[in-house]
């Protein structure tokens, strides 16, 4: 991987939005699609292909597929915990999907409603179908670093379903510090660990900011050689599971750090900004990151 160099997965329109109270318009998800792929970012995950009764903000994931002006070099994930999801997701036209499990039991019954065991099962068929299509499949593992409901996990837990999930195909695992838990050292001994299992070049991080560590555990990640990072325009999101939890890390903060570091991102802090403020409007409360308050008043 090269050092100077990351990539940043946009997940604001789906891990984000499936967390605000305010269910958003389509043509509001559309919009901030459209605007996060012009901003330079090479990926923007944009919805999910999961229940409606589980997740309603996710309803509409197939008008918003089919609804945004696809740029080219520009990829849209989105989520797909089954085979009935990837069949939406194939109709819908999409280039890349993620399954995702957890390194957490409770998690993993809470969030998808089965085991682990059962998850790794259910997601064998939906990467293949994928992979036969030429559809690229990430996998999530949830709570690498906690569990709302268990407390600390396991990093051996962790490099487990991370090796599965790469076994079955997924060309990037991305480790979710769901509920935004962990710290730097922390953090690196889980990657030390997983990263025995599976390439670092295929591992991303997945930082939620719930106790303002995430900036800081993208950093450590980025030392050991991790490349991949997922964030959230606006720290838009939080989770139904933790109690005052915030969301993902910001994008804005994230990318002033690798400038800041001379590590490119391609992304183009300006108009990043910018969508950050359009999302809040649309919401209609501040923005969530730091960078977006210090460019306002500038
Ligand atoms: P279930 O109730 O066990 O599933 O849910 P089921 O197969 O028994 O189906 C129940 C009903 O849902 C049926 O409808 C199905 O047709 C329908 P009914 O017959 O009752 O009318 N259904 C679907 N509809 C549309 N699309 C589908 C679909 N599947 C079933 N794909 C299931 C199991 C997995 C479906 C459910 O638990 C679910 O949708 N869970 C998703 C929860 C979710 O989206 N969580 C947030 C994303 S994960 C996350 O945020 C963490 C991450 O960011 C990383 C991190 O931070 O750690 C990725
Ligand atoms: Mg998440």
């Amino acid at each position: 991987t090269n050092p100077d160099r990351v990539k940043i997965v946009e997940v604001g329109p789906r891990d984000g939005l499936q967390n605000e109270p305010y269910l958003v318009p389509t043509d509001a998800k559309i919009e901030l699609i459209e605007r996060l792929s012009d901003t330079g970012l090479s990926a923007v995950e944009a919805s999910a292909f999961v229940s409606p009764k589980w997740v309603p903000q996710m309803a509409d994931a197939s008008e918003v597929i089919t609804g945004i002006k696809k740029r080219p070099g520009v990829r849209y994930p989105v989520l797909t915990p089954n085979l009935k999801g990837l069949e939406r997701a194939i109709e819908a036209g999409v280039d890349e999907i993620a399954v995702f499990g957890a390194a957490s039991e409770s998690f993993s019954q809470k969030n998808i409603n089965c085991s682990i065991k059962e998850s790794l099962e259910r997601f064998s068929p939906v990467i293949a179908t994928a992979l036969k299509e030429n559809i690229r499949v990430r996998g999530y593992v949830s709570c690498v670093l906690g569990c709302p409901y268990e407390g600390p996990i396991a990093a051996e837990k962790v490099a487990e379903v991370s090796r599965e999930l790469h076994a079955m195909g997924c060309s990037e695992i991305s480790l979710g510090d769901t509920i935004g838990i962990g710290t730097p050292l922390l953090t690196k001994r889980m990657i030390e660990t997983v990263a025995k299992s599976v390439p670092i070049e295929q591992l991303a991080g997945h930082y939620h900011d719930t106790y303002g560590q995430a900036l800081a555990n993208i950093f450590a990640s980025w030392e050991l050689g991790i490349r991949v990072f997922d964030t959230s325009v606006s720290g838009l999101g939080g989770c139904p599971y933790a109690k005052g939890a915030s969301g993902n890390v910001a994008t804005e903060d994230v990318i002033y750090m690798f400038n800041g570091m001379g590590v490119e991102t391609g992304v183009d802090l300006t108009k990043l900004v910018e969508t950050a403020w359009y999302i809040s409007g649309v919401l209609g409360k501040a923005p969530g990151s730091k960078l977006a308050r210090v460019m306002e008043e500038q």
